[in-house]
């Protein structure tokens, strides 16, 4: 599924996807400024491939994308990936392609917007997600959004030579029922 165009404050707005904004963010995970924390560094860059991936991603069931905009310009994406709607939960995740945005806000304003959307309107209880730990512009701002760290996954990813440690972060919907968490066994 597509989500609907959310209006944020300080010229950032999610929108729907279009094809043509698939492609754009194919070729961003592509580029060393973009990706340096971020997937595997190649794509399938064919046409048919970028329809192929907006048409999953629009028949999706259990996903909520968006693109990305500042001022009016497709910066980059976001969503709500994996929902469990009987957990009600989800995993988020975040890219901006455009490297020379980096810093102003825009990741703040759109996790706080995607984050509002997963209560308000999905009625979720629990998004959680992933970070490098070297990622700190990410985790600050998931850091601003609620979410806190729930666990540290040493030596999650290997790239450039180098083992990276991922940082894993959640957030509650202020609405989640409390005390119905079963609680670990005591081993009785
Ligand atoms: C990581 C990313 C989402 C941050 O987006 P952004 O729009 O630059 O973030 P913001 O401007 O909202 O900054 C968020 C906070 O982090 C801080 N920050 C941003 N970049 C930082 C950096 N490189 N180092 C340290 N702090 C940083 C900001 O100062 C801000 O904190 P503050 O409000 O307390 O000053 C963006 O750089 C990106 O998409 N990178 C490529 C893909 C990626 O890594 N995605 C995330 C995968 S988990």
């Amino acid at each position: 599924m597509f989500g609907p165009r959310l209006d944020g404050t300080n010229g950032v707005s999610l929108r729907t996807p279009t094809l043509e904004d698939h492609k754009t963010f194919v070729h961003w995970t592509l580029e060393p400024e973009a990706t340096r924390f971020w997937g595997g560094r190649i794509a399938d860059i064919r046409d048919e491939a970028f329809a192929e991936r907006h048409t999953k991603d629009a028949e999706s069931q259990n996903s909520v994308t968006w693109s990305i905009a500042f001022e009016n310009e497709t910066v980059g994406f976001t969503g709500l990936f994996d929902i469990d709607w009987v957990s009600r939960d989800a995993e988020s995740g975040i890219f901006i392609g455009r490297h020379d945005l980096y810093g102003r806000g825009i990741a703040s304003e759109t996790i706080r917007l995607r984050t509002a959307f997963a209560w308000r309107e999905l009625g979720l209880l629990r998004v959680h997600n992933w970070i490098s730990l070297r990622n700190r512009g990410s985790r600050r701002a998931n850091e601003k959004a609620g979410y806190r760290q729930m666990g540290l996954m040493k030596r999650y990813a290997f790239r450039s030579g180098q083992w990276y440690d991922d940082w894993q972060g959640e957030v509650f919907s202020p609405d989640i029922p409390a005390g119905t968490f079963v609680p670990p066994s005591t081993g009785g």
